[in-house]
């Protein structure tokens, strides 16, 4: 893909539905008892990969352009795999799935493409270890591909060391099919859409600050469910509206919940003009942002923050590129194991634009300021740095070059004919 700068960005754009809830809508249907119908379902690589694992286990998900229907077979429906399930890119999968698989009545193998095999489980397998699964990783690295016989397991309590919401939700996941309540306390909160979703769906679950607690053995029963916006995606465009000069943007349903949040708090310290439009609140809160070019100003990102915009913290890179000022990240070693290390990736390209930034142990420093030039990125198999740079070249002088560009299929499939919609 190569892109240009633009003069600026006008209109408006939907933004595709959340990949997060959408996973979770088709795990969490093909677990229930009856038809869970899923509209604005994210039709990614990602969420597909999830779909494709549950009909390995012998669920009926259909797959139409209005809606997905899922074809539940109730939380001890699942059949053994007759293959190899295959995660593709996706860690929300692999790590999820981890948890359901590790109680069932059979056993399984996970694999995924060469971004998955390095990225690491132990943060699942101890936990799960701990409430009796055995889950070993084939090759001996605390990575993909996984083995897991499925196990009785026990409840536990714990206490991870990291804010994820996929180490919480593999735990919380597995004590559906434990012998007593398992609870997950966390450093800090992270996305809570598995709450939210298993307790629609029926679930006996409770939180309580950073501790969530899941009873064992629901009975789980079909459900509507009609997936946000997702914000990560819609970051892009806060981005675009923002830095480029002349712009003024309007992005369709965005779900706003406060655990995703970060970028829109981030977006308002920085000194953007972002106006939040028709509010509404169905189970997960969705508003309509209208963003208007602004002169931005460098700020410190830190703390309890971090897990509430951890997927936006590249193009938050973008933005800190062009502000006024000094940009600190901290907090966020979390970047270094997501589908590239983002850290270093940022740092290579954002570098080779002109921009002053240095990494550090768990984030970077931004001087902001410099016009940037075009350069050419490699994606490395990570859609996030895709569409951090396809923004940067929005204000870059020349042309900037993005090898491996289709790996935006992962979480936006028409990121660029979105992005071209909206270019003057
Ligand atoms: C996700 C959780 C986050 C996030 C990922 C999606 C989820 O990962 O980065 O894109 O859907 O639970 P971690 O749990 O590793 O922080």
């Amino acid at each position: 893909m190569i892109l240009h700068k633009v003069k600026a960005l006008k209109g408006e754009v939907t933004i595709p539905g959340d990949k997060s809830i959408s996973h979770r809508a088709v795990m969490f249907g093909s677990l229930a008892e009856g038809l869970t119908e899923v509209t604005n379902f994210l039709q990614g690589a990602d969420c597909l990969s999830t779909i494709e694992a549950f009909r390995q286990m012998g669920i009926e998900i259909e797959n139409t352009p209005e809606k997905i229907l899922i074809h539940g077979r109730g939380l001890h429906g699942l059949q053994a795999p007759s293959s190899v399930l295959d995660m593709g890119n996706s860690g929300t999968t692999t790590r999820l799935i981890s948890g359901i698989l590790a109680g069932q009545p059979f056993e399984s193998t996970l694999t995924g493409d060469a971004s998955i095999q390095k990225r690491p489980m132990r943060r699942i397998m101890e936990p799960l270890s701990m409430m009796g699964a055995a889950i070993t990783s084939i090759n001996g690295n605390d990575c993909a591909p996984l083995h897991i016989a499925g196990r009785p397991l026990h409840g536990i309590h714990y206490q991870s060391r990291v804010a994820s919401a996929q180490v919480k939700s593999a735990v919380l996941l597995a004590g559906l099919y434990a012998d007593g309540i398992t609870q997950v306390t966390e450093p800090a909160i992270s996305r809570n859409h598995t709450e939210i979703m298993l307790r629609y769906f029926g679930a006996n679950l409770h939180t309580e600050d950073r501790t969530a607690s899941v009873h064992p053995d629901p009975r789980l029963m079909g459900q509507k469910i009609n997936v946000p916006g997702d914000i990560s995606s819609a970051a892009y465009f806060m981005a675009a509206g923002l830095i480029v000069p002349g712009s003024e943007i309007l992005i369709r349903n965005v779900g706003i919940n406060p655990t995703r949040d970060g970028i829109l708090r981030v977006c308002q310290q920085m000194g953007g003009n972002i106006t939040l439009l028709n509010v509404k609140n169905d189970g997960e809160p969705v508003a309509d942002l209208l963003v208007k070019s602004s002169s931005l100003h460098g700020i410190t990102i830190e703390g309890d923050i971090i897990p509430t915009l951890i997927d936006e913290l590249p193009v938050i890179n973008i933005m800190a590129a062009c502000a006024e000022g000094t940009t600190i990240i901290r907090d966020a070693a979390e970047l270094k194991v997501k589908e590239s290390n983002r850290i270093d990736v940022m740092v290579q390209y954002l570098s080779a634009m002109g921009c002053d930034i240095k990494g550090t142990d768990d984030g970077m420093i931004i001087k902001g300021g410099a016009p940037l030039h075009g350069t050419t990125v490699d994606s490395h198999l990570d859609h996030r740095i895709a569409m951090s740079f396809a923004i940067a070249s929005l204000i870059a002088d020349g042309e900037t070059q993005i090898k491996g560009s289709d790996v935006v299929t992962i979480s936006y499939p028409a990121f660029y004919q979105d992005l071209a919609g909206l270019t003057c």
